[in-house]
């Protein structure tokens, strides 16, 4: 057996703890003397981001404010602020969740090369260096600080579309967990399932004939040995800190800890899926939320289960590895603890209010073949799952969802 290839795509400057935000003007590009600072309408009157952009003020870097940014990002949104700036910008500053910084991502294509987002769909079609983007993240969930892609909605398609380049990878990642604080319970379960989605997603994808070349052929290469370091120490994290961080009850300290914990396991699920890549369910997710309007992490967390349930028989060592880290005594048989793995994940989604169901999503009866046939046309993530998907198989993982029956999957009683 060929020595596995293990490859890492990430910003040059990672840097997580409270308080990191400040160190903003530190982490520009030497020499930037204007920035555009991207955000939504929320964060835009909050005093964390007058507190930014007043620290960059008085570094002397002029800001130019783009404080509407729309939550699952339409793509006509960016071109409109694209001609709408003047300056020439040496960076661009995200503060804000995944939408907020894949806006600031495609901005960052569109500034240094010119066009449409539709230009740059698909992989590597975005054709050099970026202006450069440095991200604040204000969710634990999409890891988007750390990525190579930015998913947009297009109003002529009918799902959410990625461009994906190794350019978009921002230059600093900023993760100050004391930005997520004021993110409510519901929004914390949604973000904190996503991360989860992507440590999981990315542990378990195909592991490809390990090639020198393939870091060229393919942005998301799948598992690789450095992969799977940051895809485990996220779900660990999960399983310490996601229902402590949703549940309100905690004391003030518990909260804390567990928001900063959640914080990391965004980020290394970023690290993780940056390389590895996604699969199954985010295929399905993208025309579910078309036909629901409903959060990523919420219908990412309604599929996940199911698509464990699919994928098991064909990691069983992986699931085996993901029960232990999901908090499972480690009996020695990993049959019987790949099992454990889909029951801890439908069990923690419970516990902090995700739906069980597509049904309890909104998603109305007999869509199964219809999101099938859209989730197959997501090539980069049909690809990289770890049994093999079509229009059959994605259209059984989808009733499974809808009628919250595993047994269409997989006759074990779970
Ligand atoms: N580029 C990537 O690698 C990647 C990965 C996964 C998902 N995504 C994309 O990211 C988007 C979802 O991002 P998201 O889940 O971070 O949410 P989001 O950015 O869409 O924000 C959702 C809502 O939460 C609010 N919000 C954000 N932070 C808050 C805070 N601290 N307190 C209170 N409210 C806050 C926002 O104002 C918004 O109303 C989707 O478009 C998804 O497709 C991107
Ligand atoms: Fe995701």
């Amino acid at each position: 057996m060929n020595a596995p290839l293990g490859l890492l795509r990430q910003p040059p400057t990672v840097l997580i703890g409270r308080g990191v935000r400040r160190s903003l003007p530190a982490h520009l590009p030497h020499g930037a003397s204007r920035a555009v600072l991207v955000t939504d309408e929320r964060m835009a009157g909050a005093a964390d981001f007058i507190e930014l952009k007043t620290l960059l003020e008085q570094n002397g870097t002029s800001v130019y404010l783009i404080g509407s940014v729309q939550a699952e990002l339409p793509a006509a949104d960016v071109v409109e602020a694209a001609k709408s700036i003047e300056c020439e910008p040496d960076v661009i500053v995200a503060v804000g969740g995944g939408s907020v910084i894949d806006f600031a991502k495609v901005l960052a294509v569109l500034l240094a090369h010119g066009g449409v987002p539709q230009d740059y769909y698909g992989e590597f079609a975005v054709p050099g260096p970026t202006v450069p983007v440095v991200a604040l993240p204000t969710t634990a969930g999409t890891g988007s600080e750390a990525t190579p892609v930015a998913v947009v909605s297009d109003t002529n398609r009918e799902m959410k579309v990625g461009i994906s380049s190794p350019h978009l990878i921002p230059v600093a990642a900023l993760c100050d967990p004391e930005l997520t604080d004021s993110a409510p319970p519901s929004l914390t379960a949604v973000s904190g399932t996503d991360a989860l989605s992507h440590c999981i997603e990315s542990f378990t994808a195909v592991g490809r004939e390990p090639i020198a070349t393939l870091p060229a052929e393919r942005v998301f290469i799948g598992k690789s040995p450095l992969v799977d370091l940051y895809a485990l120490e996220g779900v660990r994290a999960v399983k310490r800190s996601l229902r402590n961080a949703v549940i309100g009850d905690r004391d003030a300290a518990t909260l804390r800890t567990a928001r900063d914990d959640m914080a990391f396991a965004a980020l290394a699920g970023g690290l993780a899926l940056g390389t590895g890549g996604t699969a199954a369910a985010h295929a399905l997710q993208y025309p579910v939320g078309a036909l629901t309007h409903t959060p990523h992490g919420a219908g990412i967390g309604a599929l996940l289960p199911y698509v464990m349930a699919f994928n098991r028989p064909a990691r069983v060592p992986e699931f085996a590895q993901l029960a232990l880290a999901l908090g499972a005594e480690d009996t020695g048989d990993a049959e019987s603890l790949s099992y454990q793995a889909v029951e801890a994940v439908r069990a923690l989604l419970a516990q902090i209010g995700i739906p069980a169901t597509l049904a309890d999503l909104g998603v109305a009866p007999g869509m199964h073949t219809w999101i099938a046939e859209r989730a197959s046309t997501a090539r980069r993530l049909v690809e990289n799952n770890p049994r093999e998907l079509s229009v059959d198989s994605l259209a059984a993982i989808t009733a499974a969802a809808h009628a919250g029956d595993m047994s269409i999957l997989d006759d074990h009683p779970y």
